[in-house]
């Protein structure tokens, strides 16, 4: 997955870097802005160059990250339920799904809905064409004729673009608790995102990864066979081949903390020593003390009880929770009222 920066124009001012308006690129102004704020960041949207992709395929297919394996389970046992849940009351559906990955799941829902005597079409949304296509080409191939119209862009900026024809019902996928990322503010925005680009009868298919032993949760992430580190440092090595800055891996901890009580997993990179790290485009240093963090990730766990009331709190009505055998993962169904 290649994700493409946008050219924007911006003045990083709250950092103090720079005061002259220079043209940054959004990964440029999103990393400066993160690791020149107080409690230091970078958006988990950047793990995902080749390399980070490439990682990532490898975590999941550790026996140790079992959301994969669940939810893969899940649509193995369940497609044909699911998909008579996605059919009932519709003549026509848009399978909207915004960043797909590598669609292995998506695939499961796409030949069951297309073995049913339902009109349907398929629109990846993606930040990154290449990634888009790729995928778009895969799913032709083993899915002859099937209709996929690959739209590139940011997902509501795009979805608003997307034309409705009166008898279409929409079916938004956001599978593998990609929704695990986002802050409470995020997580809003991205609910009531999904409340306005529907309409009722329209449904969703969340991936939420649930709340469950620490014993279960930090072996997905902390850390067998070093991938979790790998998979944060690939951000840091990104960042020095795009932005011309140079971070040394071997000054970075990896960390994990899971909070019980919030169903927070997060994961930091911890400075081992005080030190600088100088950027080229632009011209910038950022100081490190020993000890100091950058937030790389949120894993947020979820409760039936909190899917339901977020539902309900953004016009839609949970129809079916989908599990697999453990208890898991779960992918629920909605329906907007
Ligand atoms: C792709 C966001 C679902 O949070 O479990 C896996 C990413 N990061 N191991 C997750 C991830 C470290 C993953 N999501």
């Amino acid at each position: 997955m290649r994700q493409e920066s946008r050219l924007v124009k911006t003045e990083v001012t709250e950092s103090g870097m720079t005061n002259s308006t220079i043209t940054l690129t959004a990964f440029a102004r999103d990393t400066l802005e993160g690791l020149s704020s107080k409690n230091k960041y970078l958006l988990p949207k950047y793990f995902y160059d080749d390399a980070g992709s490439k990682i990532f395929s490898k975590i999941m297919k550790m026996p140790e990250y079992y959301l994969t394996d669940c939810e893969i389970e899940l649509f193995e046992k369940q497609k044909e339920e699911i998909t008579d849940n996605l059919i009932k009351g519709n003549k026509r559906l848009d399978i909207i799904e915004p960043g797909s990955g590598d669609g292995l799941k998506t695939e499961y829902i796409l030949k069951s809905l297309h073995k049913r005597n339902i009109d349907f079409r398929f629109i990846p949304v993606d930040i990154s064409s290449h990634a888009n296509n790729v995928l778009a080409d895969k799913i032709r191939k083993s899915i002859p004729g099937i209709s996929i119209e690959p739209m590139t862009g940011d997902y509501f900026s795009v979805m608003n673009k997307l034309e409705r024809s009166s008898n279409t019902s929409r079916v938004i996928l956001f599978l593998g608790s990609s929704i695990g990322n986002f802050s409470e503010a995020e997580l809003d925005r991205f609910l009531s995102g999904l409340n306005e680009i529907s309409t009722p009868g329209d449904r969703a298919l969340i991936g939420f990864d649930l709340m469950k032993s620490p014993e279960i949760i930090l072996p997905a992430y902390d850390d067998p066979y070093g991938l979790t580190r790998e998979f944060n440092i690939n951000h840091l090595r990104r960042i020095n081949r795009e932005l011309g800055a140079d971070f040394d891996p071997d000054f970075f901890e990896h960390r994990q903390e899971y909070n019980t009580d919030t169903g927070e997993m997060k994961s930091y990179l911890v400075s081992r020593t005080d030190h600088k790290v100088t950027f080229r485009e632009p011209p910038a240093e950022i100081s490190f003390l020993k000890g100091e963090r950058i937030f790389m990730e949120l894993s947020r766990k979820f409760s039936i009880l909190t899917i339901n009331e977020m539902a309900s709190s953004h016009g839609f009505r949970v129809m079916n929770n989908f599990t697999d055998s453990r208890n898991y993962f779960v992918d629920s169904l909605w329906i907007r009222e």
